[in-house]
This record gives structure tokens, sequence and C-alpha cells, in this order.
């Protein structure tokens, strides 16, 4: 039926035995996102974060997939407060109160896993923790629509009306992707739609879901470097991504935190 291992919508469908390979890369991911957390504190800079993950991806014998992407130069995208994504690591030093999203992808045996989360320097503000809080719970929502027989559409009405209904609003200009044996493949996975619209979820798909969730308007604006997206109001984003592939029952993620580490409070 679908020709080449490949949908009419372009999106391909992997094998089986394929869901191990995803495992392994995305559990590095999130291994890295674990070990990183302690480093997460008023003072440090984004790029000493930069730096270890680096270290750590380097140490397993893995490849960063950011490392060369399009330019890009550093193993993580690391976006603080009212950065969306894509935000670059440098000098700029952690403050009390400060929240941020990292972003790591690695290659293993050729498989990609791309997992982010949030996480706070110090103490968490009230209104920061409300948003983080929307953000995750968004995600989830979103997963618990990615099974065979759903639609893409699905995934993005529940993420947007859940985070809607708490008065936030969700980043239309990114969006989740296709990936596998590459970084960046069909399909665009929207973090807002209605019901029943795109492509049907089928068994052997392999996507992220990452939306971005912001407490005032979801306009956003890349500054001069072409990576750095902002929201147009300064309000805060937060983020939160998972790597899963489609099983004949629901999904699996292939991002878990082995630590137990996705959510910032470790709940
Ligand atoms: N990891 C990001 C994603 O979720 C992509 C980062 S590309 C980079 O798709 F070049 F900015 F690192
Ligand atoms: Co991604
Ligand atoms: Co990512």
């Amino acid at each position: 039926m679908n020709k080449g291992g490949v949908t009419k919508d372009g999106i391909r469908i992997y094998e089986p035995g394929d869901f191990a390979g995803m495992n392994k890369a995305g559990r590095l991911a999130a291994q890295i996102l674990d070990d990183v957390a302690d480093f997460v504190v008023p003072g440090a800079t984004t790029e000493a974060l930069d730096q270890f993950i680096q270290e750590q991806v380097e140490l397993a014998g893995a490849t960063s997939a950011t490392i060369g992407y399009k330019g890009y130069q550093h193993a993580s995208c690391i976006s603080v407060n009212h950065v969306v994504c894509h935000g670059i690591p440098g000098p700029k030093v952690l403050k009390d109160g400060d929240i941020l999203n990292i972003d790591v992808t690695v290659i293993v045996d050729g498989w990609f896993g791309d997992t982010s989360r949030m996480y706070v320097a110090g103490s968490l503000p009230r209104k920061a923790e409300r948003l983080i809080q929307v953000t995750h719970d968004a995600l989830m929502k979103g997963i618990e629509a990615a099974r065979p027989g759903n639609t893409f559409g699905d995934i993005g009405h529940a993420i947007q009306v859940y985070a809607e209904s708490n008065r936030m609003s969700v980043v239309r200009d990114f969006c989740g992707h296709g990936l596998g044996r590459v970084f960046h493949a069909p399909p665009n996975v929207l973090h807002y739609g209605r019901p029943g619209t795109g492509a049907v979820l089928e068994e052997g798909m392999f996507f992220t879901i990452e939306p971005m969730i912001n407490l005032g308007r979801p306009e956003t604006k890349v500054l001069a470097d072409d990576w750095t997206a902002v929201t147009r109001d300064k309000s805060l984003s937060a983020q939160f991504e998972h790597s899963i592939g489609i099983t004949a029952q629901g999904c699996e993620v292939f991002t878990l935190s082995p630590a137990g580490k996705f959510h910032p409070t470790y709940s």
C-alpha cells in the first residue's frame, strides 16, 4: 500500500526493527538532558552548558546533529525566557529565576534522537511555573492523541485546545517534524489544528512533537543572528520535545528520561 515505505504525503514508514535504533539515540539525548541539569544554576553561562553537552555526545561515541547543520555551530540550542527556540549558546550568564529550554539532537548508528525540556536557574517564578506545567502537559496531550487512525490534526488540536483553555498561546511559526535516519523529514507536525485533518497516523511513522507555548501572543521574530527566535511581545515562552514512533496500539516515546527528570520539578 505505501510503496517503498513512503505514504502519499511523503511520510516514511519504518520497520518494527527500526524502533530499537531510535530508542538508543533517543535515550542518549535524554540522558544528556538529565545530566546537564545539575549545571543549570545562576552564574552559569549557556556556552558552558553547551560545552558539557558536546563532551557528553563525544564520550558516548555519538555525533551531534546540530553542529554543522545549516551552519549552526553548537551541540544544543539554549533558549532563555522570551526566546522561543534556536537560542545560540554564548557568554550569557543565567540569573536566579531564568527559565530555559535545552534542545539536543544526537546521531547514534545513523538514527536521530531529538528532545528538549525546560530548566530553571535557582527558584522558579510562579508565572513561569504555570507556563512550564501547561507546556509539558500540552505535549502529553499531543502524545496521547498519537495513535494509528488518528490524524496529525488531532495531535495539533489536542495541544492547542489545552494551551488556549489555559489562556496561553501556541507558536505557529515552528513545528515538529518527521525524523529517523534524517533530522528533518515530512510531515510538518503542527501544534494547532482541526480534528480529522492532515495525514492519517500509521504504525512505523517516526516524528517529533515539540510545542512552543507563550504566556502572551503567539507571534515570533528571528533576531539578526538568523537563528534566535523570540516572542514579539517579549512574553515568556516554553517548549518540551519528544521523539516518538507510532505503534499498533499507540506510540512509543524514544526520548524518555532515564532518571525521570523530564519535567523540571522531577514529577
Ligand atoms: N533540535 C531542533 C528541533 O527540534 C533543531 C535545531 S537545528 C539547530 O528540530 F541548528 F538550530 F540546532
Ligand atoms: Co525537533
Ligand atoms: Co529539538
